[in-house]
């Protein structure tokens, strides 16, 4: 490749942004900040990670803290995952490194959620090795200024695409360099209409002099997601308790605490089903359609549409699985499953 280093390096001293990972080198610190960026915009994220770190400010803190809490600092940010393998792998590196971080790709590749960009990112800004960090924004701008026209969801590709850049990482500034190009891919080399006019790098970008720059990279077209349809009920009863239902330890919202109710795959269920869910020996519960709460939450794969219904009547003879009334203080402690809290809010404003 013949652009040059040092005009990303210059450009990058000058734009680049303040972020607040940015202001503390360490390897923990950089370790949260890229787990959370995954598939996640840097605005969302700075919030979350003040928060963290105020919580969890080192490896031992975390190792330490329950997962549902570590899980509860995660909610809104998806890919609960991503928080879950952040604490174990906090209690593998003090475990097996005795607290400390690894400095080298093969101990880094071994830890829980750590994968090869991470661990890039890690060895380049913590440790100040030479090695790239491919991300989707690396892709996209090595695929306009090499004009590779494959598609980048291809493992071939990324392989092609990351020895590229494993060539260009400067031996004296390799996390600036990598941190250069998230950032050139954030405010320039964006997707569709990459602002080239402003590109340190356009001079020798191929896709720019040959007019493709709106049409690179190639991705194949993403399945849409899938509808589930939700209805649940907001059962709250006389001191204020509200009954909640924890999901399943596998799949979507693993362990997250939700309102119980019913998925459908193609239609809603009626209200008459869900009186039947809630007490099959058809007691009196007072189900209507007055105080409705209506929300559509996508994630990667699915979409719900969900329906809440708050219910009120005899709830002596509600029998729901996996489900506990819980105190409003203590529905603050628990993570909820996507839009749940947001309803939990909309039916009872004391809690946060
Ligand atoms: N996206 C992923 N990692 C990042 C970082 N360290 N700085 C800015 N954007 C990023």
């Amino acid at each position: 490749m013949s652009w040059k280093t040092d005009f990303l390096l210059t450009w990058y001293d000058q734009h680049k942004r303040k972020l607040p990972w940015r202001d503390r080198n360490d390897a923990y610190g950089i370790w949260v900040s890229e787990i959370m960026l995954q598939q996640t915009r840097v605005d969302t994220v700075i919030p979350y990670y003040l928060r963290w770190m105020e919580r969890f400010p080192t490896l031992n803190v975390l190792a330490h803290a329950q997962e549902t809490e570590v899980v509860r600092y995660w909610e809104g940010l998806g890919y609960y995952s991503r928080a879950r393998n952040l604490r174990r792998g906090a209690g593998e590196v003090l475990e097996r490194f005795g607290g400390q971080i690894p400095d080298n790709l093969t101990q880094l590749r071994s830890i829980a959620g750590i994968g090869e960009y991470t661990a890039g990112a890690i060895l380049s800004i913590a440790f100040h090795a030479r090695v790239p960090a491919v991300d989707g924004n690396v892709l996209r701008i090595i695929s306009r200024l090499e004009n590779i026209g494959d598609d980048i969801a291809k493992p071939a590709v990324k392989r092609q695409i990351t020895a590229l850049v494993a060539d260009k990482v400067p031996h004296d500034r390799p996390g600036d360099f990598n941190q250069a190009l998230m950032d050139l891919g954030a405010s320039i080399c964006i997707p569709r209409t990459p602002l080239c006019s402003q590109c340190p790098l356009s001079g020798d970008c191929r896709a720019y002099a040959l007019g493709t720059e709106r049409t690179l990279p190639l991705k194949a077209p993403k399945n849409k997601p899938e509808p589930v349809y939700v209805a649940a009920g907001v059962l709250r009863d006389a001191t204020g308790r509200f009954l909640l239902r924890q999901r399943p330890q596998q799949g979507l919202l693993a362990g997250m605490w939700e309102f119980p109710g019913i998925e459908r795959p193609d239609r809603h269920a009626h209200i008459q089903e869900l009186q039947e869910f809630f007490t099959p020996a058809a007691e009196s519960l007072v189900i209507t359609e007055n105080n409705r709460l209506d929300m559509t939450h996508t994630f990667s794969h699915r979409r719900w549409f969900i329906r809440f219904y708050f219910i009120e009547g005899d709830f002596s003879k509600i029998a729901v699985p996996d489900s506990k009334w819980i105190e409003p203080a203590a529905c603050d402690q628990l993570p909820f499953a996507g839009p749940h809290r947001q309803a939990a809010l909309h039916y009872c404003t004391n809690i946060g």
